[in-house]
């Protein structure tokens, strides 16, 4: 469960932040990892630095394989081409992260829908994009893993966030529809929720950590084990993560029991029953749609 030999782990945004520790914690277990960074600014608007390269370097300083790419996962053709890194490299793909990401936090009031959409087209479609130009052939070799990257943000929601949001809870319906399409194919999809001080959380600021020397709470180096979990031959399929700090935690989504209130349900029966419709006492698993 401890080794990646020889797998080959494709990891979006692993140019710096959280995902240059997933980088260099596979590599150093024996994994072949391709390296994606486009090396944009947080807010995904300049770009050119080449931080994938810089990171490969590490990796191979350790004695270590990878390779990089700088396409954006935004653009169709780029995300095929880090599926196409892996193959015309080594033949393979096994694992995906896609960990890419941008943040421009605003109040919904002082937002624009340009900075709303270019955040749900890196979270979103630069997900999909890459699972889909990947997804076929982990399908033909039944076996993979991939890791969509969620937050906290999205699940519980956060102030100043609602695109992020949007995208952030979008990784858990797109985990829960592949999780079931993947299952008789050996594909297994889970979702990572990171904490960490980086150049991209508000951490920085809000509890004054220094993201070029976090302190050991919140370091990024803390997600990588949970995502090598979720990538291992022993990863369940359908879970939320959380990494934060050391500590390591599951959520996962709950319905009441309800009442049925039969076939003539009216409003103002319903609001008669509303107490046991809301009450969270007795709670169950929700079940797929179909
Ligand atoms: N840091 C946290 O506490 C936290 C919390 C919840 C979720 N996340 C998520 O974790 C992931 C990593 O975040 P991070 O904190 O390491 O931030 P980061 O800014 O350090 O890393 C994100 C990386 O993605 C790259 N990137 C941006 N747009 C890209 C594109 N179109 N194509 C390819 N690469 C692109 C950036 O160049 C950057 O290196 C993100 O998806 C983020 O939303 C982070």
């Amino acid at each position: 469960m401890t080794h990646f030999t020889d797998k080959v782990v494709l990891i979006t945004g692993a140019g710096g932040g959280i995902g240059r520790h997933y980088a260099l914690e596979f590599a150093r277990r024996g994994a072949r990892v391709v390296v994606n960074d486009l090396g944009s600014d947080v807010r995904g608007e300049s770009g050119g630095e080449d931080s994938a390269a810089a990171v490969v370097r590490e990796i191979e300083a350790e004695g270590g394989t990878a390779v990089s790419n700088t396409a954006s996962v935004t653009d169709r053709e780029g995300a095929a081409s880090i599926v196409r890194t892996g193959l015309d490299t080594w033949g393979r793909i096994d694992i995906v992260v896609t960990n890419a990401g941008i943040l421009r936090n605003r109040t919904l009031k002082n937002t624009n829908l340009d900075d709303m959409t270019a955040v749900l087209n890196v979270h979103v479609l630069g997900t999909l994009n890459v699972v889909y130009a990947a997804w076929p052939y982990l399908y033909a070799q039944n076996s993979g893993r991939i890791v969509l990257t969620s937050s906290i943000s999205g699940i519980a929601g956060a102030f100043g966030q609602s695109a992020y949001a949007t995208a952030k809870m979008a990784m858990l319906g797109l985990m829960n529809s592949l999780a079931l399409e993947g299952q008789a194919h050996g594909i297994h999809v889970n979702c990572i929720a990171p904490g960490a001080a980086t150049r991209m959380t508000a951490l920085e600021t809000a509890l004054g950590i220094d993201a070029e020397n976090p302190e050991p709470d919140f370091h990024p180096k803390l997600i990588a084990p949970a995502v090598l979990y979720l990538a291992s031959g022993a990863a369940p399929n359908g879970v939320v993560l959380h990494a934060q700090g050391g500590k390591f935690w599951r959520t996962k989504t709950v319905r009441n029991r309800g009442v049925d209130l039969g076939t003539d349900a009216t409003f103002e029966e319903l609001a008669e029953h509303i107490e046991p419709i809301m009450d969270m006492t007795a709670m169950d698993d929700v079940q797929p749609a179909m």
